[in-house]
């Protein structure tokens, strides 16, 4: 039988800072009446430590030298969790069953927390455990998806990552306009009831990390924290004291637009890097247009991190979402041709649409006809994302137009343009493929239909320049 050596004799010792926040004598003495017999010292101190926020195996590692969490497991769940389960099931008709997560909202909902917790002086080790009175939510600039339509494998595959397989960061990545933000949105509001804490926050402002972290904390931990004392907490520490608020709630996080962090580029990294690596059991959904390099070194099979690489919308999807903007005119054929144009992007088919019908009475073979499809506001698009490219990368899709399967001997033999080394050039490709702006097939690379249009068109422009 495996022995574990108490370091310390004194178990009154441990996690006393409970009873700031929770009214421990009622509590010890009305398990005592489920029990038959007052609590052990031992008894109490892993319900303080439950009560703070602790997980079994973080109370056994921090109360024991060795540490064995299945042992304590046991002997909690034949004792202590049997008679929390008795008291519960007391005050109401039927049966409640308990685990270490669940126990202090449990005991929080059947009255035993203070009303007026203490207030917090100093940022203990540990945010204090407030449950949430009922569930918290905070959608920020959230849209609007009531014309949403499609994407029911893609929203199958990411509650198979975040509800099931429980991985800690999901990533919807794809270039502009392909319907990250929508999807997110939709996934988020289909998912809410299963997290205590939903927070949406867009990062297009480039905010700063620690003041994003602080904002975090502050929504999750649902105290009255001191702001000039988070401010005054270094990185780490702030990281450290959200990803405590992720342990002890389910929490659901979204950043969207991750792709705009540029100045703040090494914090996201290390949040995403500490997120991404440390046992928790919420969960972070971004968007981007890039791949982070940190989700890149998380992500594979049997790890905490996945990522959803989005195409376009396949046929009936966009016909779907075109048939509810407005009436439209046309045969099988031209509906097909309209939707592989752009390759079912529903940015730019939304704006095809109005034009169908606002220019062409409806008639998508006239739009056909008379359109080259690179709308102002498509380029435009097409341009934020160009302009986030380096020189090389530029200069290896122009290549990539007339060359689909390249190799740094024929790019350098047949092109006219310098690549830099053999390195640069696989690097530069890299970068585009974590940008979603090419795609490998065997030997072939492809670029998405409007990308390669407005690649050429602005191609052209440069040699008539
Ligand atoms: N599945 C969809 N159903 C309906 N509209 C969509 C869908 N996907 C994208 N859209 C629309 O396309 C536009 C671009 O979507 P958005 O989510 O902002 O793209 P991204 O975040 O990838 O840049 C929005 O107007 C959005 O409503
Ligand atoms: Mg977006």
């Amino acid at each position: 039988m495996t022995r574990v050596l108490p370091t310390n004799n004194n178990p009154d010792n441990f996690f006393s800072e409970a009873e700031n926040f929770w009214n421990l004598n009622k509590l010890y003495s009305d398990l005592a009446c489920a029990k038959g017999n007052s609590l052990t010292p031992r008894e109490k101190q892993f319900l303080r430590g439950l009560l703070c926020g602790y997980t079994p195996a973080e109370i056994c590692a921090k109360v024991y030298a060795n540490a064995n969490a299945n042992s304590l497991r046991v002997s909690l769940s034949r004792g202590l969790y049997r008679y929390i389960e008795k008291l519960l099931s007391g005050n109401c008709e039927k049966f409640v069953k308990v685990n270490a997560t669940r126990i202090p909202h449990l005991l929080a909902e059947a009255g035993y927390k203070l009303q007026s917790s203490v207030p917090i002086t100093s940022i203990p080790q540990k945010i204090a455990f407030i449950p949430p009175a009922k569930k918290r939510q905070d959608w920020g600039e959230m849209i609007d998806t009531d014309r949403f339509s499609g994407r029911t494998q893609e929203i199958q595959q990411l509650q198979q990552w975040i509800l099931t397989d429980k991985l800690r960061i999901v990533a919807i990545l794809g270039i502009g306009g392909l319907g990250k933000t929508v999807l997110a949105t939709k996934l988020a509001q289909e998912i809410q009831g299963e997290f205590d804490y939903l927070i949406w926050r867009s990062l297009r402002s480039d905010p700063s990390i620690s003041e994003l972290v602080i904002n975090l904390i502050q929504f999750l931990s649902q105290q009255p924290l001191n702001s000039e004392e988070l401010s005054s907490l270094n990185l780490e520490t702030l990281i450290s004291q959200l990803l405590e608020c992720l342990r002890q709630n389910k929490c659901l996080i979204i950043f969207d637009k991750a792709e705009s962090i540029r100045i703040n580029y090494d914090d996201f990294h290390e949040l995403l890097r500490r997120i991404g690596e440390e046992r928790h059991h919420s969960c972070l959904l971004l968007t981007s247009r890039e791949n982070p390099k940190e989700v890149i070194s998380l992500t594979g099979k049997k790890r905490p991190v996945q990522t959803l690489q989005l195409s376009g919308l396949n046929q009936t999807e966009a016909r779907e979402m075109l048939a509810a903007s407005g009436d439209f005119i046309g045969t099988e054929n031209e509906w097909t041709e309209l939707i592989d144009r752009y390759s079912g992007h529903p940015f730019a088919l939304k704006l095809a649409a109005s034009k169908i019908q606002h220019k062409y009475h409806h008639k998508i073979a006239d739009f056909l006809n008379q359109e080259s499809g690179l709308f102002p506001e498509l380029c435009e698009l097409l341009k934020q994302q160009f302009d986030l490219m380096s020189n090389l990368e530029r200069k290896v899709l122009y290549w990539l137009i007339v060359k689909p399967d390249p190799t740094f001997r024929c790019a350098i033999t047949e092109s006219v343009l310098p690549f830099g080394t053999e390195q640069q050039f696989s690097y530069a490709l890299e970068l585009l493929r974590e940008r979603s702006l090419i795609t490998k097939h065997t030997t072939e690379f492809s670029q998405p239909l409007i990308l390669s249009k407005y690649v050429t068109k602005r191609l052209v422009e440069q040699i008539f320049r």
